[in-house]
């Protein structure tokens, strides 16, 4: 490994994934350089092919599991890394009930990995993906950062739980060496515009949007509704669904805070839109927008499924000067156009 004397990069754990490929592109935007390490367990090679297409330079990128102590402390003393955005760990929360070991050592190790290397460091800024699943079943809506959190239903949602805690209780005792922002996403959907880089997911999609596109493309028959009857204004779930460019751009405004004012600190953001919608209205937006159909069938609740939450994200806007800027249109179009694009690139081989 080449020390790198001049820049002072930012080091993006899970960065091939489908969040941290859409912070990687927006970190280039605003002039900064990127270290990816992924372990490629949910991703790969593909979306850094993406980013370099889009942002017309190569992403620095290490295949490297990020509870691997060496190698994390190697790859931040080589690049002179204090910033980081953390978002390498495990996502599903039906896999979570199964594996809840496998969950807890993954998304909590690469965590605990991180703290100490950066300890060892000297410094360092966290920006950490945090969920709204923290908030359980809030006990109003819109949900504000202040809403009681850990109320959660499943190992995936205690891991973001436990990572916030961990946080907090090392950067307090980090004696000014460590700041961390807590980002608590909510939905997150959509794709960079180009179509490049998006959301590809292995096996049956867990979430909403992946499905929907799977409808579309024909990979699937249709699309199963979880719920009909909930106090709703049509009886499915409500979300607030981010565009995930507009969720990307929130985490280098976050980083710019933590620069400028985070000495020392923790601070907690909502990153959503602070509108709710309903499965039915993305289904017809999505619908609408790109003139497909989307054969739907009700079916039963599913497990462990709210009725209703959506963020206040006024704290983001205040302190960040961050807001969502994209539609709904906007989501369901990206989606769509990312879908089809990485289809065909991937017949082609
Ligand atoms: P993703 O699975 O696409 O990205 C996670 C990345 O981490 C993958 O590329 C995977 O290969 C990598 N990874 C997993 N274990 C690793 C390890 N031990 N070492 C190195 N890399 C590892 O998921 P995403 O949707 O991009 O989510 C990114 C983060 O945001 C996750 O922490 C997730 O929990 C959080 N989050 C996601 C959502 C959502 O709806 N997508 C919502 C809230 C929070
Ligand atoms: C959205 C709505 C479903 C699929 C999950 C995690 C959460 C966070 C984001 C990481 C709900 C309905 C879905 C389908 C459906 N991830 N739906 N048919 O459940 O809000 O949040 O992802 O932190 O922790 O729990 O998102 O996209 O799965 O569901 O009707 O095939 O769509 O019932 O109302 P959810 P989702």
């Amino acid at each position: 490994m080449q020390k790198n004397e001049n820049s002072r990069a930012v080091l993006l754990t899970g960065g091939a994934g489908y969040i941290g490929s859409h912070i990687a592109v927006e970190l280039a935007a605003a002039g900064k350089q990127t270290v990816i390490v992924d372990n490629l367990r949910n991703a790969s090679e593909d979306a850094l092919r993406g980013i370099a297409e889009i942002t017309g330079s190569e992403p620095v990128f290490y295949r490297v599991d990020a509870r691997d102590k060496d190698a994390m402390r190697e790859i931040v003393k080589c690049h002179g890394i204090a910033d980081v955005i953390h978002l390498a760990g495990l996502k599903s929360v039906a896999e979570s009930t199964k594996e809840p070991l496998e969950y807890y050592n993954v998304n909590l190790g690469t965590t605990l990995t991180l703290l100490e290397v950066l300890l060892e460091s000297g410094e360092g800024r966290i920006i950490f993906s945090s969920s709204a699943t923290v908030y359980g079943i809030p006990d109003h809506v819109p949900v504000t950062e202040e809403a009681i959190a850990g109320r959660c239903f499943n190992p995936y949602g205690r891991t973001k739980y436990f990572n916030e805690q961990i946080i907090n209780d090392v950067v307090a005792a980090s004696e000014g060496k460590l700041s961390a922002v807590l980002l608590r996403y909510f939905n997150p959907i959509g794709a960079h515009p180009s179509g490049l880089i998006g959301e590809v997911p292995t096996g049956v999609p867990n979430n909403l949007m992946p499905y929907i596109t799977q409808v579309a493309a024909g990979k699937r028959e249709k699309l199963y509704i979880y719920g009909n009857d909930y106090e709703t204004r049509d009886g499915t779930g409500v979300r607030d669904y981010i565009h995930v460019v507009d969720l990307a751009r929130g985490h280098v405004k976050a980083l710019e805070w933590l620069e400028s004012h985070g000495k020392g600190k923790v601070e907690i953001f909502n990153l959503g839109t602070g509108q709710g919608r309903s499965v039915l209205e993305i289904v017809e937006t999505f619908q609408r927008v790109n003139n497909i159909k989307i054969p739907y069938e009700f079916a039963p609740r599913r497990p462990g499924d709210i009725a209703e939450y959506y963020a206040d994200p006024s704290k983001a806007e205040r302190e960040l000067g961050w807001r969502a800027e994209l539609s709904l249109e906007d989501m369901c179009r990206d989606a769509w156009n990312a879908e089809k694009t990485l289809q065909s690139r991937a017949k082609k081989g």
